[in-house]
């Protein structure tokens, strides 16, 4: 008895913005934009588009791809910080439109690191509880209604899209798709990527919506800084718990938050650049959503093979981070 990814799906939205439109809005450059951070475009979705309406059209193509009925799912899970709203969950949005009737269903949030924790989440759960048959993870966000487009710090780095990852309990004697996984958090670094206003703390008022508090703020140069070391050390103990060389990884999938970033986790785990996986020049960070969407390109590109081993890392607000081994 063992998990596989049944199936895996992505979406983004046809709107995009470019660095020469950022350079209309703000006092940047498309030349400062893609030295720094590597990013040429991102997406943005429609006003009418929300988070839910993205990530069902990425869990739409995974269901498709491994041929199963929304009907047969037993769990939702989202991982987002743009969730349609604080309640009712994206994830029952979700269970709505697909007809899982069965399925419990609810969002995950850990930011950026959102995809590995629900990922460790739903693959934990269907071990302990064969009755779990597939479970739908998605990572979708709409960082577009959350960014400060005044603000030159934080606007250049974000888009919209989703990503879509669907499990499957199976009867074989293959190891399961999650080999090895380490996840962290730190509440001490909460405030250095975090949106101040929107919930108990501050609730919406005149005022909050006035100084700009409902949008993402980040202290960029500290972020950078604990990002790397933190994502080379979860990559390094899960590929020790495995057993697995960094040579005998197929594909590293890093969190999309800036290329340098990417080069640097991938120096530091000494895996060379073509094997490690970026689409952030066309996508910018999307958060909760990047790793799902990459996974998906690389699944439908070919790029993996069926026993390949793939890294998954990621960093995020909260702080969060971690690491996943995967045996696609
Ligand atoms: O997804 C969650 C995790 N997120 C991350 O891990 C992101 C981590 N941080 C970063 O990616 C980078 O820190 C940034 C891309 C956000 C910034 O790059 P940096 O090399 O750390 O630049 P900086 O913040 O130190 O800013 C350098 C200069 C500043 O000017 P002064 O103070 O040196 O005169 C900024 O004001 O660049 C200026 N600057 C800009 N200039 C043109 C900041 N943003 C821009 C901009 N265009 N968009």
């Amino acid at each position: 008895m063992s998990i596989r990814i049944a199936g895996t799906g992505s979406y983004v939205p046809d709107k995009v913005l470019t660095n020469a439109d950022l350079e209309k809005m703000v006092e940047t450059s498309d030349e400062w934009i893609r030295t720094r951070t590597g990013i040429q475009e991102r997406r943005i979705a429609a006003p009418d588009q929300a988070t839910s309406d993205m990530a069902y059209i990425a869990g739409s193509r995974a269901l498709e791809m491994a041929g199963v009925k929304g009907e047969e799912l037993s769990a939702i899970i989202v991982a987002t910080i743009t969730p349609d709203h604080v309640f009712p969950g994206t994830g029952c949005l979700l269970q709505k439109r697909f007809g899982a009737p069965g399925a419990f269903c609810f969002d995950l949030e850990a930011a950026c690191s959102g995809l590995l924790y629900s990922l460790e989440v739903a693959y934990s759960l269907m071990r302990v509880n064969r009755k779990y048959k597939y479970v739908l993870v998605c990572g979708a966000e709409k960082l577009s209604c959350i960014t400060d487009w005044t603000d030159r710090n934080t606007c250049v780095l974000f888009g919209d899209g989703a990503g879509a990852v669907l499990l499957e309990n199976v009867d074989d004697d293959q190891p399961g798709c999650v080999l090895a996984s380490d996840l962290h958090a730190d509440g001490n670094y909460g405030d250095i990527l975090l949106m101040p206003a929107g919930g108990s703390r501050m609730p919406a008022s005149e005022e909050s919506v006035r100084e700009r508090m409902h949008s993402i703020r980040m202290a960029g140069k500290e972020t950078f800084k604990l990002a790397v070391p933190s994502m080379v050390s979860a990559s390094r103990k899960v590929l020790e718990e495995a057993g697995v060389a960094p040579s005998e990884v197929k594909l590293v999938i890093p969190h999309q938050a800036n290329q340098r970033i990417i080069h640097a986790v991938a120096q530091r785990l000494d895996v060379p650049e073509e094997r490690v996986y970026e689409n952030i020049s066309h996508y910018g960070n999307t958060s909760a959503a990047s790793i799902g969407i990459c996974l998906d390109e690389v699944v439908r590109n070919g790029l993996i093979e069926r026993g390949d081993y793939v890294l998954l890392t990621a960093f995020g607000g909260g702080l969060t981070w971690g690491a996943l081994l995967l045996k696609y």
